[in-house]
């Protein structure tokens, strides 16, 4: 269905004013019951919420986001008593992962109960389950009944929003409502295991890393389709996997390597484009940002900071779109605890172009 602009979209402050925030929590809980969606944020990402349990709101989260509807979508609760409701069995690994990351930035898959609708999970017999711990979230998920598909708010494709502004580029005119409760915390989406087989398994990294994990589970496999590579035989654990991902309209290519060779490739590489009139960009840690000739130089964070890299990753990929940049080079961040997460990003947003100095 072509979409009017016909649907206006309220940006309303979710900031810490009780009075306001309440309002603005029950009008927005009052859309969802009726069927409606909501961009919330959470503490990885903005979340574009419908009624987990409705399959017509699922049908309509889809829409919005022109998703493909065999990727299925994370149901959000606010109370670790709802998953018995929605969730078939829970292993103990499961149990222990919950009590010591929830609420907090990590998905469990679960097999799933008959009241969570086919087109809720894209047809799936297991359900994602993640309970956020941002406070906005938590209240917009009692408002709106206790369970709230969301789905990260970006467009299909595009970078996953860590501010209401990103939303309500993608999402205006499609939704009734966001709530803007600022700049996200973590701003990479939760890290999802999959318990649904004997051995659990990381289907995505984030916030929450593979190390934590191991040590909490003893035994843990990653999922060879982790990265998205697309010639894979394996058909992905995570349907979200296949597809392509955050990519920004410029060809973006990360460089590895020492410090040295990355920043010589990739001045010599802007030189030449420069010269072909490309408007190219550089992605650059502040240590380095200092040795390119180049005037478009954006900086993702320290590599000391890795938390900063990671909240400011998804915010540079959409400025290149805003700058029109037509080739980008980012410098690859291969830090200790979110490295795998942070490059696991930018890998897919690159569609796996590396180049290993
Ligand atoms: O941090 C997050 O998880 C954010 C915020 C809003 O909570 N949400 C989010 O949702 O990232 P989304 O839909 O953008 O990513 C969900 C990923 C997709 O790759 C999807 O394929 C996978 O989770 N997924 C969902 N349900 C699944 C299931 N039953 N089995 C395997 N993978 C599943
Ligand atoms: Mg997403």
């Amino acid at each position: 269905m072509p979409w009017g602009n016909d649907l206006e979209t309220l940006i309303l402050p979710v900031f810490g004013d009780i009075e306001r925030d309440r309002e603005a929590i029950g009008k927005a809980g009052r859309i969802l019951k009726e069927g409606g969606l909501v961009a919330m944020p959470t503490e990885t990402v903005y979340g574009l919420a419908g009624d987990a349990l409705k399959a017509t709101s699922a049908r309509k989260i889809y829409e919005a986001k022109g998703r493909p509807s065999d990727n299925p979508l994370i149901v959000h609760i606010s109370k670790a008593e709802s998953l018995n409701y929605i969730a078939e069995d829970i292993p103990e690994g499961a149990r222990l992962l919950m009590e010591r990351y929830w609420p907090g930035p990590l998905t469990i898959i679960f097999k799933k109960k008959d009241i969570v609708p086919f087109e809720t999970t894209g047809g799936l017999d297991t359900v994602a389950v993640r309970m956020p711990s941002n406070p906005v979230a938590q209240e917009t998920i009692e408002a709106g009944g206790g369970f709230l598909a969301a789905p990260s708010a970006n467009k299909s494709g595009r970078p996953s929003c860590t501010t209401a502004a990103h939303v309500a580029a993608d999402m205006s005119g499609r939704i009734p409502l966001i709530l803007d409760g600022g700049p996200v915390g973590i701003g990479l989406e939760s890290t999802i295991v999959d318990f649904s087989e004997d051995v659990p398994s990381l289907l995505r990294p984030g916030y929450i890393s593979f190390s934590e994990l191991r040590e909490l589970l003893g035994n843990i496999n990653i999922d060879p389709n982790i990265n998205g590579a697309i010639s894979s035989d394996i058909a992905p654990k995570a349907p979200g996997m296949k597809y392509r991902h955050y990519a920004p309209k410029g060809e973006l290519k990360i460089v590895r390597g020492s410090a040295d060779c990355v920043t010589a490739y990739i001045n010599s590489a802007i030189l030449k484009e420069q010269g072909e009139g490309i408007r190219t960009a550089v992605i650059a840690s502040t240590e380095n940002v200092a040795l390119y000739d180049c005037p478009l130089v954006k900086i993702a964070g320290s590599l000391h900071n890795e938390e900063e890299i990671g909240k400011n990753i998804f915010a540079i990929l959409r400025e290149m779109d805003s700058l029109n940049v037509e080739s980008i080079y980012s410098e690859a961040f291969d830090t200790p605890k979110l490295g795998m997460a942070i490059m696991n990003r930018l890998l897919r947003a690159a569609a796996h172009k590396i180049i290993e100095l």
